[in-house]
């Protein structure tokens, strides 16, 4: 019989749970009751185990702070939400899964790649890849998907730029990312995904070995530290980390802006707000929206509960970025607020190394977007768009707009 955990009084919340259709840019009504009601509660998990769902931004940040809570996969009783998101982080795991200190050794090899300054220095490329993109999607056209068109190839492109991989490939590692992250994936699908995302990075790092150039895998392998497999693991995480994320908050955040047009015609007004308007939407978004998953390696009290070591824990981000006590009003896009605080890229030794990256990207995509599409909207019914409901990353599947 499974062990259910402690009873709190309240029935668990069954996890993971879908935004709900009418208001898909909220969080799931199941979760933002639990946030009100009982902010540290149950979950049930697919495999009939339960966990933790912490759901407060305070309650995130300490969980996600504490390195008494660990992010080891391998550990019996993490908490995934499928079989498959199970295989996905325990075989053959890369540095988001690991403690430290070996998680800090791996992610400071590439600190430096990632830092503020020297994504702010990719401006001109982002810019140049961008407007290439727009071009060709409005070449004598006036209809297309976005999502195909430009918010998925513009950071598609800049990562592999960085990376050192070829985008003549990124069908193939498109689809294997896609594989990885979705809810509905089996696990012999995404271990087959896994293995050629792998020997696909692992023959990159090889071929690197004799032929250098100076994207991050051909430096890591220059470093002498890793083997081809190590590279590989990290190069993947990067691969699909760097592609997805800012693909979907590209699409979902025009979305966004088209169904909020106050909101869009104050940002097209004073374009000097995008800065605060990004992270605005990655606050209100928070489409990394399942939970990060940790486990407590000691007993802890959290708001006035214990937590178990041994008991897993599903920090949840998007009802800790609506927060009131932290947002106000957080129920309501507002270009204008100053949502510094969000916690979308996480917190603590594991927060989103990409996060410069990301930013730069998400500000050059929407500006320029805005910028050169005055008479952008949608080109079929809200009721119509394909969220993203069956992925482990929100946002949507197809973006069809006019302009
Ligand atoms: C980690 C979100 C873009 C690379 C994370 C985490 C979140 C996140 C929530 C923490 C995971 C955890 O604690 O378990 C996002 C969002 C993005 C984005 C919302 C875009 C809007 C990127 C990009 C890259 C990237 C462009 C580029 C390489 C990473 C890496 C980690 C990470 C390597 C693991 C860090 C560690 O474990 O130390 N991201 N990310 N992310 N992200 Fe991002």
């Amino acid at each position: 019989e499974q062990d259910t955990g402690p009873d709190t009084g309240r029935s668990p919340v069954a996890v993971p749970a879908a935004r709900a259709t009418g208001c898909p840019f909220d969080p799931a009504p199941e979760i933002a009751r639990a946030h009100r009601e009982e902010p540290i509660t149950r979950a049930t998990l697919w495999d009939g185990s339960s966990c933790w769902l912490v759901t407060r931004h305070q309650d995130v940040r300490e969980v996600l702070g504490d390195p008494r809570f660990s992010a080891d996969a391998t550990r019996p009783g993490f908490p995934f939400l499928t079989a498959a998101g199970r295989q996905f982080a325990t075989g053959n795991p890369s540095f988001i899964r690991q403690d430290d200190p070996e998680h800090a050794r791996l992610r400071r090899m590439l600190t430096a790649d990632f830092m503020v300054k020297k994504m702010e220095a990719m401006r001109p490329e982002v810019q140049r890849i961008a407007d290439e993109l727009l071009d060709r999607m409005t070449e004598g056209r006036r209809a297309a998907d976005l999502v195909a068109e430009f918010a998925l190839p513009l950071p598609s492109l800049v990562i592999c730029l960085l990376l050192g991989v070829p985008y003549d490939d990124h069908e193939f590692f498109q689809k294997c990312s896609s594989v990885l992250l979705s809810l509905r994936s089996s696990v012999e699908q995404v271990r087959v995904a896994q293995e050629e995302l792998q020997d696909f990075l692992s023959r990159l790092a090889e071929s690197k070995r004799l032929a250098p150039d100076d994207g991050i895998v051909s430096r890591l392998v220059a470093r002498g530290e890793l083997d081809n497999a190590a590279i590989a693991s990290m190069g993947r995480l990067l691969l699909v980390a760097g592609h997805e994320t800012t693909a979907n908050m590209t699409a979902l955040s025009t979305l966004t802006l088209l169904r909020n047009p106050d909101q869009l015609a104050r940002l097209r007004a004073e374009p000097s707000l995008i800065k605060g308007a990004v992270e605005e939407l990655l606050r209100y978004l928070t489409i990394v929206h399942n939970g990060l998953a940790r486990i407590a390696d000691e007993d802890v009290t959290l708001g006035g509960r214990t937590i178990r070591a041994g008991e897993g824990v599903l920090c949840v981000l998007n009802t800790a970025n609506r927060d009131e006590e932290i947002f106000p009003g957080g129920a309501a896009l507002d270009v204008g607020r100053d949502a510094r605080r969000h916690v979308a890229f996480g917190f603590g030794v594991h927060q989103c190394l990409g996060q410069p990256l990301a930013r730069v990207e998400l500000q050059i995509a929407l500006e320029t977007l805005l910028r050169r599409l005055p008479g952008l909207r949608l080109d079929i019914p809200f009721e119509d768009i394909p969220f993203r409901h069956d992925m482990g990353i929100y946002g949507v599947h197809a973006l069809p707009v006019a302009w």
